[in-house]
């Protein structure tokens, strides 16, 4: 038997999987659903590659759910084949589509959903997308259906895990957008307001703010909301010569453009907002999230060919684990104190 993923920390643990070729199954997966659900990432068709090419490897068959939960009471189901995932794995977006759907929070909506997969033979399931989908993952598994959820968001918010699919594309685009927009505004010697997406959580601001040495990150975890400290560093800054401020804005605090307005009246510097948004989300993922939603990919379908459900794949500490949904769910992580240190020293401002 071979110790495939190994430990992590916090309350939850993690656990090993183990599996070889002969071990008797919990219960036999013959068929093996995938979808991908809330907020697309890019990545995501990295990890659809893999679960299907693992399992077909593995004799099981893969049926692809297209749209989520809401194609999975559409039946929206089509058989996956290893050419079905040809030349996918460098773009962007995810080929299975994705939505929300109010009808699956419903008892009787999961209800129809494990149905469906009860009569297209699916008896496991895997599902790539965020908190949110992974709540309707452990209602199907509560249903009787194997699942198996895989972290796909940009907004690293998944508290159990340190990476999530299409962060690292994520913030790679911001970057160079940001780069950009610094040009100009030095140029112009003005005052730049960058909003940058994340929900309610700050990890790209903060990763960005780093990156592109912004002179102030504004991130929900952190903003005391004290905007008038906010100007007299900008007329600081301004008095020391210094040509642009570049203001990274978590989409967690948002208000970008009337804050700009705010601070040109204060400050009398020309000020603009750049609300980046969804370009964020697209565009052909780094090789970061290609292989690391591959290895995701592909740990799912050993979760599920060892009987396995109820379970969340991620990464801590440097390693592949995976954790029970509702304990993953009731985790929570904040903002790397020591990151968010560096990058107030890094603000020479
Ligand atoms: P994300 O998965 O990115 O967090 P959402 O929060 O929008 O995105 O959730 C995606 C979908 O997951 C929802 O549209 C809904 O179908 C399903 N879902 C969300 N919360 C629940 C829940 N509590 N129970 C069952 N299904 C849920
Ligand atoms: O969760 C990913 C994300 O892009 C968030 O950063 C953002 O708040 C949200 O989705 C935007 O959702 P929509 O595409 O529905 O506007």
């Amino acid at each position: 038997m071979r110790a495939v993923l190994a430990r992590g920390r916090m309350g939850a643990r993690p656990e090993q999987i183990l599996y070889s070729e002969g071990m008797i199954m919990a219960k036999t997966v013959k068929t093996i659903g995938v979808l991908t659900s809330g907020g697309d990432a890019p990545g995501m068709n990295a990890a659809i590659r893999a679960v299907v090419r693992v399992a077909l490897g593995k004799g099981l068959k893969v049926k692809g759910i297209k749209r989520g939960y809401a194609g999975l009471l559409q039946e929206e189901i089509v058989d996956m084949t290893t050419t079905s995932v040809s030349d996918i794995v460098q773009r962007g977006g995810t080929v299975l589509y994705t939505a929300r759907c109010l009808e699956f929070m419903t008892p009787e909506g999961q209800q129809l959903g494990a149905d469906i997969c009860h009569k297209h033979e699916i008896d496991g399931i895997v599902i790539i997308g965020g908190d949110g989908s992974f709540r309707g993952a452990g209602k199907l598994s509560e249903l009787g259906i194997n699942t198996i959820g895989l972290p796909g968001t940009i907004d690293l918010d998944i508290a159990c895990t340190d990476y999530t699919i299409g962060f690292d594309t994520a913030v790679n685009t911001a970057m160079e957008a940001i780069d950009k927009v610094r040009d100009t505004s030095t140029s112009h010697e003005r005052c730049s307001i960058i909003e940058v997406m994340g929900r309610k959580a700050g990890y790209i601001a903060l990763w960005c703010g780093i990156a592109n040495g912004a002179e102030d990150i504004l991130l929900p975890e952190r903003y005391d909301g004290d905007e008038q400290a906010l100007i007299s560093r900008i007329i600081e800054s301004r008095k020391r010569g210094k040509a642009h401020y570049i203001i990274i804005n978590a989409e967690g605090i948002g208000h970008s453009t009337s804050m700009a307005k705010r601070i040109e009246a204060a400050t009398g510097i020309e000020t603009r907002a750049t609300i980046l948004g969804h370009m964020q989300r697209g565009g052909a993922p780094t090789c970061k999230d290609r292989v690391y939603a591959s290895i995701m990919g592909a740990k799912a379908v050993e979760l599920l060919a060892a009987g396995k459900s109820n379970r969340l794949v991620a990464y801590r500490n440097g390693m592949f684990v995976d954790y029970d949904i509702k304990e993953a769910l009731a985790m929570t992580k904040d903002i790397p104190e020591d990151e968010f240190n560096i990058s107030k020293m890094l603000n020479l401002r």
